[in-house]
């Protein structure tokens, strides 16, 4: 269910989980992470490192580490303030899995045989089909449902989550009574799915990425790599058929981006010219938070403000694991 915000009510409570499955690029950012760092200037956030959700795909101890080190240094760079939101670790809160089992009891496999993702990774003959694979909206609906959040925003991929999220609360409330709130996903329309280098959504599976904090070299590869030549100059809409536009969009102000459209109509400019204007933006875009990544990388705080942040969320998840208790029977 898509929402705007037209009931708008200050302070909701936002909530979110992250996988970390590797480096972040800019369809994270734009599709999620902006959104994230923007809503705890006025909402009630809390936001998890998913390192569950994780152990589906990775099978490695050590980067499964990396990850959740590298996804922290991420977001606090880019903006998360620890201060004001809740920032933990899924698996800092046990409960996650223990809500998981029970609401799995109430969940028709039907459900989760219709979720997209699963039905995706079996159509692209995935050999490691695991069980947590199959349950991964079960333990998703466990993260929201123990927060009692009002708005999850994710991208587009993770909205029928959100919505199996709701039906097991819904089941849930009808069998025990009132236990969860329902939540609402909340999605950026203009940004639900930012293309990739190659034209498909940018996503990590697909090696058509543009980064966020690797180095400049690397970036600047992945820019001038864009494809360009599917491209149709005198298309009068080419923001939203243009590879390079489309991202350009994104960073530049509106007149910025008028001239780089003109500039494109005239013809002569080219595209080797277009893409060092977006490379720039980019760069220019993320210089700060790149600094201050590298600084935090040699902080020793880490452990403390994720041990802070899950001291938090723990309150909220025993509070709702009493009524859980209460209203299946198991207290
Ligand atoms: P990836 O596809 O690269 O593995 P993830 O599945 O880890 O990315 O996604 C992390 C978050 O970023 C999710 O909320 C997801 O919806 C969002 N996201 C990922 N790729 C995009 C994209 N291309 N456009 C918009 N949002 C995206
Ligand atoms: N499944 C989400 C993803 O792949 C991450 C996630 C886990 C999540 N639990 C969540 C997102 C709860 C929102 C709410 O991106």
């Amino acid at each position: 269910m898509l929402i705007q915000s037209m009931w708008y009510k200050k302070s909701m409570r936002i909530l979110s989980g992250i996988k970390p499955s590797g480096r972040p690029h800019i369809g994270n950012y734009l599709g999620a992470i902006r959104q994230h760092i923007q809503l705890q200037k006025e909402h009630e956030c809390i936001y998890f490192v998913a390192d569950y959700h994780a152990l589906t795909t990775l099978r490695n101890g050590k980067e499964l580490k990396e990850y959740r080190r590298g996804i922290v240094l991420d977001y606090l760079a880019l903006g998360l303030d620890p201060k004001k939101t809740t920032f933990f670790f899924q698996s800092d809160i046990p409960e996650h899995a223990e809500l998981q089992w029970i609401l799995s009891t109430i969940t028709p496999q039907g459900l989760l045989e219709r979720a997209h993702a699963w039905k995706d990774a079996k159509a692209k003959g995935e050999r490691d089909m695991n069980a947590g694979l199959f349950i991964y909206p079960v333990l998703m609906a466990a993260d929201i449902l123990m927060y009692q959040a009002d708005w999850v925003p994710v991208g587009k991929d993770q909205v029928q989550h959100v919505e199996i999220a709701r039906d097991i609360a819904q089941k849930f409330n009808q069998f025990y009574g009132e236990t969860f709130k329902l939540p609402e996903v909340k999605i950026e329309e203009n940004v639900a799915t930012v293309i990739g280098t190659d034209g498909q959504k940018m996503s990590k599976s697909y090696q058509n990425t543009i980064s966020i904090f690797e180095d400049e070299s690397v970036i600047k590869k992945q820019v001038m790599g864009i494809q360009t030549a599917s491209i149709d100059l005198k298309d009068p809409m080419p923001a939203k058929n243009d590879i390079i536009l489309s991202l350009y969009e994104q960073f530049a102000t509106p007149e910025e981006l008028k001239t780089m459209k003109e500039n494109y109509k005239a013809g002569g400019f080219g595209y080797g010219n277009a893409k060092k204007e977006l490379l720039q933006k980019i760069l220019a875009h993320f210089s700060e938070a790149r600094t201050l990544r590298a600084k935090l990388e040699k902080s020793q705080d880490l452990d403390k403000i994720m041990a802070s942040g899950a001291q938090k969320a723990r309150i909220i998840a025993e509070k709702t694991m009493q009524k859980v208790y209460k209203n299946t029977g198991l207290a």
